[in-house]
């Protein structure tokens, strides 16, 4: 029979996030192209007064692509990008935006930051053991 300590030790291994090893990155094309375009459209309606039409910022909010924002966000799983974004965007309400669409959102972001697209949609359930890098590792 297992000691306590071993059964402790186990369950705290099945919460610790996965090892680096086996998350994927932002540069393994997480997202496709049209989901990226879905997002486009709803960026520019929901967004873009205040980051701007391609992102770069405005007074009014900060710069959503580019060296700055690729900073903040680098080495985090992109789920921790997405809940800022889907619990506190666009600020007035951001439950006017779903979470599936927001999902789509992300995926322009991605697209404009120059993150390669792939086969298969970013999915919500996914964002968690992907990492967002800066730089392609
Ligand atoms: C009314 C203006 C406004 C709108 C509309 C808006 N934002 Fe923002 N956003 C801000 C401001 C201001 C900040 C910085 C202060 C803050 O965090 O609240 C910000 C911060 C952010 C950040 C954090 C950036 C960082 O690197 O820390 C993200 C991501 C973001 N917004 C995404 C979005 C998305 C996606 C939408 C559309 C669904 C959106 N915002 C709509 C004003 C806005």
């Amino acid at each position: 029979m297992p000691t306590r300590a071993a059964v402790l030790a186990a369950w705290l291994v099945s919460l610790a996030p996965a090892p680096a090893g086996q998350m994927r990155s932002v540069w393994d094309g997480v997202y496709t192209v049209e989901q990226a375009q879905r997002g486009a459209a709803l960026y520019q309606t929901h967004c873009a007064s205040c980051h701007g039409v391609a992102l770069t910022g405005a007074e009014a909010a900060p710069a959503l692509t580019g060296f700055e924002f690729r900073s903040n966000w680098s080495g985090l799983p992109l789920g921790e990008l997405f809940e800022r974004l889907r619990s506190s965007m666009p600020p007035e309400d951001p439950g006017q935006v779903s979470a599936r669409d927001k999902v789509d959102v992300l995926a322009h972001l991605l697209a404009v930051g120059g993150l390669p697209a792939g086969p298969a949609e970013l999915a919500r359930d996914a964002l968690a053991g992907i990492r967002f890098e800066a730089t392609k590792p």
